[in-house]
């Protein structure tokens, strides 16, 4: 496909050079487009020569060509990375000046922006009434990612990791819709532990896969998604607000205080159903012959109490959708239906565990149970396909 690269003055225009990588190997034809600024980080040959295309700034080279209508004409994607404020500015004015801004003006394929810049530029009430109005006429606004800024400072205004930034264009290159725009979503991923001592703990396989696949698929979707990740060691996904936590209880807290003002929660962690009753503060030593067996409390059903908080709140109350998990081996339908309606919950996966399925693998097969509807297969496939079967039904329910 034609992606056009926009490039602006931002220090992590070096980032750029990686997505571009990215696209040219994956079979994409790149034309980069960079602004006077974005070559003081990085030159024109390099781009040149990534692109394996020509590159200009300007609208008057090769004018017989009428570069500024033509590449934005025949993109199948825009994706400017870094977008700095200024150019969140000129595209929210319709401003034009240079290849880049005309180029913005004259795409009518999905365009998507990767801001990066320092954090109080980013939080300034005006790049904010320019994100809006950039996402509001339908363009894909990445939130940056927290960490360490140019200099010394560190806070949101990070570039996502390339191949992040990648994941999310080819989910729209694949046609993702934005039908989740403006809508807040909860995923919780991986899996929690409890720990027994300072050193070991009771844990399940959970990779956290399934659970980042769903963040990545929202966000190319258009929503806000708060992704909270319990002992997760994957890539953190572009765009997300991401909360680490190990323990159950950790989790409750962050998906009871994050949900309040959301549109859908999805429970996809594997969460420990029992605790040890102590924890010893010190490691157990293996001093004794005949250990002291670890004593099991259950732990709170998170996806239940969602339900049960819904329910008292009354008629309207959010989430409006929540959407459990299920890991079932035998009596697959006749047990996700029971589970379905003893947590409250309106959507169910479940998953059918076996040979390359479900846990730490790429794959997956579900049926996905519906309350008071009729159940959706979905075939085996990589787990970004469930993702997608989820967030369609998902994004109906929210639409009302
Ligand atoms: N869940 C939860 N809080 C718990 C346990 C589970 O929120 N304490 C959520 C999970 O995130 C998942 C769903 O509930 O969405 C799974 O329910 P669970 O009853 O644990 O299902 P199984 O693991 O299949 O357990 P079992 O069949 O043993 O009841």
């Amino acid at each position: 496909m034609k992606v056009v690269l926009g490039v602006s003055g931002g220090i992590a225009a070096y980032k750029a050079c990686e997505l571009l990588r990215l696209f040219t190997e994956s079979g994409h034809e790149v034309r980069v487009v960079p602004t006077r600024d974005a070559l003081r980080f990085v030159g024109e040959p390099t781009w040149a020569a990534l692109s394996g295309n020509p590159v200009t700034t300007e609208v008057w080279e090769n004018v017989h060509e009428v570069p500024h209508v033509r590449i934005g004409q025949n993109a199948d994607l825009v994706i400017v990375a870094p977008a700095t404020a200024d150019v969140l500015a000129k595209a929210a004015q319709g401003l034009t000046g240079d290849l880049l801004t005309t180029t913005l003006l004259t795409a009518r394929c999905p365009v998507v922006f990767a801001p990066a810049m320092h954090t109080e530029m980013w939080d300034h009430p005006a790049t904010r009434a320019n994100v809006a109005t950039l996402r509001e006429r339908g363009a894909l606004v990445i939130d940056p990612a927290s960490g360490r800024l140019t200099g010394a400072d560190t806070g949101p205004g990070r570039l996502p990791d390339p191949e992040e930034i990648f994941e999310v264009c080819r989910r729209v290159l694949r046609g993702a819709p934005r039908d989740l725009a403006g809508r807040r979503v909860v995923i919780s991923a991986g899996g929690t532990r409890e720990a027994i001592d300072p050193v070991r703990f009771i844990g399940n396989r959970s990779s956290g896969l399934q659970g980042y696949a769903l963040a990545r698929t929202a966000v190319a979707r258009g929503a806000e998604v708060t992704l909270i990740a319990a002992n997760v060691t994957l890539p953190d996904p572009a765009g997300v607000a991401l909360v680490r936590v190990e323990s159950t209880e950790q989790l409750r807290e962050a998906v009871l205080s994050a949900s309040e003002d959301a549109d859908a929660v999805v429970m996809a962690a594997a969460v420990a159903d029992f605790r040890p009753v102590t924890r010893a503060t010190s490691k157990i030593k293996k001093t004794s012959d005949d250990p002291e067996a670890i004593r099991l409390t259950k732990n709170p059903d998170i996806l239940a109490e969602l339900g049960v908080r819904r329910t008292r709140a009354g008629n309207g109350a959010t989430p409006a959708v929540i959407v459990g998990f299920a890991a079932e081996t035998e009596d697959v339908l006749a047990n996700g239906q029971a589970k379905l309606a003893r947590k409250g919950c309106d959507l169910l996966v479940v998953n059918q565990v076996g040979e390359r399925l479900a846990f730490g693998t790429p794959d997956n097969a579900a049926t996905i149970l519906v309350a008071g509807g009729e159940p959706v297969e979905v075939p085996r496939g990589p787990k970004e396909d469930l993702a997608d079967a989820l967030w369609s039904l998902v994004a109906p329910r929210l639409a009302g």
